[in-house]
């Protein structure tokens, strides 16, 4: 479980404040959706709960763990062992292959014991056994964002945060990406937080987060049930 709390995040460049003292609690093993116009803060608000960005004030508490009070060493290893994350440019390791990519988490943590079965089950997974070998140059849009799920998933983490993950891609494959999101929620047992302001998918939330100018405008239950 994660609670948010007085969430806040002012941005020195453009005296913008970007988050105005968000709280919201997210439930493990459900699928959230964050959406919201452009610029209400949804990036913003993904990279604080990832880690991946530090708050102004307020506090991001999982599973009993104040994630901003770590140091960063120790916020790093906690990432790295708790959460997947996946990007709108995918941002896969250019020189390694499909398996490469997917096996390099599991290197840095050492918390997986045997990484070659772990990488050639995820790849099966997200039905890409066929890119194992295959440069990020060599694939497609929907094929590279494949191989960046499962390399989020490498470790086995509880958490899997999504910013914009189908914003490149054509209408196929934005489909087979949330149909996979959806998939792997349930066979990895994983809490699933995405960010889109892409109305079509918005469906695939057990609970729709709508965020507006910083604050929480809406939370709803999604439409999708099983
Ligand atoms: N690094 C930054 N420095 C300064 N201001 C920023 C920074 N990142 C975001 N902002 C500002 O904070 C606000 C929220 O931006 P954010 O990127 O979180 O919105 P968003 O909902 O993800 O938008 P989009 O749908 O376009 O991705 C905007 O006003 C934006 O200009
Ligand atoms: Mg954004």
């Amino acid at each position: 479980m994660i609670e948010v709390r007085n969430l806040t995040k002012h941005y020195e460049f453009g005296n913008v404040t970007a988050l105005k003292g968000i709280n919201l609690s997210f439930e493990g093993g459900k699928f959230y959706v964050i959406s919201g116009a452009s610029g209400s803060g949804k990036t913003t608000f993904l990279n604080l709960l990832s880690g991946i960005d530090r708050p102004t004030k307020g506090n991001v508490i999982v599973d009993g763990v104040d994630l901003h009070s770590l140091r960063e060493k120790e916020l790093r290893r906690y990432r790295l062992e708790n959460f997947g994350i996946v990007f709108q440019f995918f941002y896969l390791v250019p020189y390694l292959t499909g398996l490469e990519n997917v096996l390099l988490p599991m290197r840095y943590s050492k918390k997986i014991e045997n990484p070659e079965e772990r990488a050639r089950e995820l790849l099966k997974l997200v039905n890409a056994e066929h890119l194992a070998d295959k440069l990020p140059e060599h694939m497609s849009g929907g094929e590279m964002q494949r191989i960046a799920i499962a390399r989020a998933l490498a470790n086995r983490p509880k958490y899997l945060f999504a910013d914009e993950p189908t914003a490149n891609l054509d209408w196929e494959n934005k489909v087979r990406i949330w149909e996979l999101l959806w998939k792997i929620r349930k066979e990895e047992r994983v809490t699933v937080i995405v960010a889109t302001h892409e109305r079509d998918f918005f469906r695939f939330g057990d609970i729709v987060i709508t965020l507006r100018d910083g604050e929480v405008h809406e939370v709803k239950d999604g439409a999708r049930k099983a």
